[in-house]
């Protein structure tokens, strides 16, 4: 755990925009930097700022084989309108047709266990090869989003798949983020005008109802506290 180095990006990176934090991680990591975005309207957010910062930093997103058409659709656009280069990563395909083939294919609706299984199958093992050899890792997490959020940093260690963890957006509220799309003209999922504020696979992501939560529409068959699919678990 880089602990030292975490503490002085920390102190450093307090009160800055996300601008300027973004500013500061590629200067100190450089190509040891990446960034992991879902597409959603915080990934679309930081996209937009690295084309203005600096277009080399790797960006890649993990394709579960479960998006919607939606997502597929603003992956495209998104390339072509910031000409920066996706990495895209796919789950391993002997592992889903041994799962899908044992527990079948919407296996995720009948036991936390089966619905973890799916996502580690499909989301983690692509995300721990993505992340091999680089150093830290931009997500597009806030803090208001999720109380498994409650307590996170703009710095911090990932133990699980043990590099630094970037969290540009930590304090943004959803207000700043829609302000920051609408501003900029950043493309974003048609999904979201139709009352779905946070998309992660098709069959594991439904609408909300005005007054629910933002992510009362992910997993909602589940207890709040089940519902990361242990992208960002901690040790
Ligand atoms: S999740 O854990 O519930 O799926 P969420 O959708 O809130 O995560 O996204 C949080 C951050 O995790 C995103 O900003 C992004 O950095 C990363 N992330 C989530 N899903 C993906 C994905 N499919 N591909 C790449 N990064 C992702
Ligand atoms: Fe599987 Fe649903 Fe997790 Fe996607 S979100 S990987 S479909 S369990």
């Amino acid at each position: 755990m880089k602990t030292e180095q975490i503490d002085k990006l920390n102190q450093e990176l307090a009160g800055k925009s996300a601008e300027e934090i973004l500013s500061a991680v590629i200067r100190e990591f450089g190509s040891a930097l990446c960034f992991s975005t879902s597409l959603g309207a915080e990934d679309q957010v930081i996209t937009a700022m690295l084309a203005d910062i600096d277009k080399t930093v790797r960006v890649f997103t993990l394709d579960t084989g479960r998006m919607f058409p939606e997502s597929y659709e603003l992956l495209h656009r998104t390339v072509n309108r910031y000409g920066m280069d996706f990495k895209v990563y796919f789950p391993d395909a002997a592992q889903v047709e041994t799962m899908v083939n044992s527990k079948g294919i919407n296996l995720f609706y009948e036991s936390v266990e089966n619905r973890k299984a799916c996502c580690h199958i499909r989301k983690i093992e692509p995300l721990q090869r993505a992340l091999k050899g680089y150093d830290a890792w931009i997500t597009g997490l806030r803090r208001q989003q999720s109380v498994t959020r409650n307590d996170m940093k703009i710095v911090e260690w990932d133990a699980i798949n043990q590099l630094i963890k970037i969290n540009p957006l930590i304090e943004w509220t959803e207000t700043e983020v829609w302000d920051y799309i609408k501003q900029k003209n950043v493309p974003y999922n048609s999904l979201h005008d139709k009352g779905f504020p946070s998309i992660g696979c098709q069959p594991c992501t439904r609408a909300i109802e005005p007054g629910e939560d933002v992510r009362a529409g992910r997993w909602w068959w589940e207890l709040p506290e089940s519902k990361e699919c242990g992208l960002h678990a901690k040790k």
